[in-house]
C-alpha cells in the first residue's frame, strides 16, 4: 500500500494475501496522468471488498470503465489477477484510500460512483470513521459529471438515513424513493461478499440510487 496521511481503522490484509501478494508488482499508484488516459464512460467503485463483483461487471460490461479502490490488499489484488486471467482492459484498481485518489481525479469525471455495503461503525463513538460522510460526498460531488448516480448499498439502517439525508442536502435527484425502491429484491441485488454475508443473518438490506442534479 502507498503511505497514507488519512487514518484508516479496517482491516489492511487478509488469509489469502500470501497467494496474491504476486500481483503487487501490478499496483498502479493513481495519477493525473492515469485518469487522464482512461475513456469514457467511467464508474468509480469505492471498497471494492473481494475485488469479485467488480471484475465481473468490467466483465459484463465490456465498454464501460471500472475503476476501483480498497485498503484491504487482498481484493485489489484479487481483482488484478482477474483483470490479468481475462484480458480486462476497462477495468483499474488501486490500493488506496479513496481519499489518497481523488486530489488526481479531473473535475466532472465519472459517470457514476458506487458504494456498497461500507464499514458500518455503529457504536455512537465510532460514527465519524464512516468513509460515505459530509466530507467525502463534498469533494465526490465535484469529480462526477451532471446526471451521474451515485449507488449505496448498506445493512444499517441508520446510515442508510444519514446517507440519504447527506444526498437531499447535497442537492441529489432521489425519483422514486421510497420503501418500496430500497429494500433488497432481484433489481437491487448486488451479489457481493458483504451482501451475501447480511442476508445470511437474516439483516434488512437498504439500497439508493440517487443522481447528480447540477
Ligand atoms: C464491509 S466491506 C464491503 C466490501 C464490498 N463492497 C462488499 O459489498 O462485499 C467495506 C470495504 O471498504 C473498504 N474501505 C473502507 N474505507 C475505505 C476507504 N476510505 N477507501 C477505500 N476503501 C475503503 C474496506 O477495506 C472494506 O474492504
Amino acid at each position: 500500500m502507498f503511505e497514507s496521511k488519512n487514518k484508516y481503522f479496517g482491516r489492511k490484509k487478509g488469509k489469502s494475501f500470501v497467494r496474491l501478494k504476486r500481483f503487487q508488482d501490478e499496483l498502479k499508484q493513481p495519477t493525473n496522468a492515469i485518469f487522464k488516459r482512461i475513456k469514457i464512460p467511467r464508474v468509480l467503485e469505492i471498497g471494492i471488498g473481494d475485488g469479485e463483483k467488480i471484475s465481473k461487471d468490467a466483465k459484463d460490461h465490456p465498454n464501460t470503465n471500472f475503476i476501483g479502490c480498497d485498503i484491504f490488499a487482498d481484493g485489489v489484488l484479487r481483482a488484478i489477477r482477474n483483470s490479468l486471467e481475462n484480458n480486462l482492459k476497462n477495468l483499474l484498481v488501486f490500493h488506496s484510500n479513496i481519499q489518497e485518489i481523488l486530489p488526481s481525479v479531473p473535475n466532472n469525471y465519472f459517470h457514476g460512483i458506487r458504494v456498497f455495503f461500507p464499514d458500518p461503525w455503529p457504536k455512537a463513538r465510532h460514527k465519524k470513521r464512516r468513509t460515505f460522510n459530509i466530507s467525502l460526498v463534498g469533494e465526490l460531488s465535484e469529480k462526477l459529471k451532471k446526471n451521474g448516480f451515485i449507488h449505496f448499498a448498506t445493512d444499517h439502517s441508520d446510515y442508510f438515513l444519514d446517507a440519504l439525508i447527506l444526498m437531499k442536502e447535497s442537492n441529489y435527484r432521489m425519483d422514486n424513493i421510497g420503501p418500496d425502491s430500497w429494500k433488497y429484491n432481484e433489481y437491487n441485488a448486488l451479489n457481493t461478499k458483504f451482501e451475501k454475508k447480511a442476508l445470511d443473518k437474516n439483516h434488512k438490506l437498504f439500497y439508493f440510487s440517487v443522481l447528480k442534479n447540477y
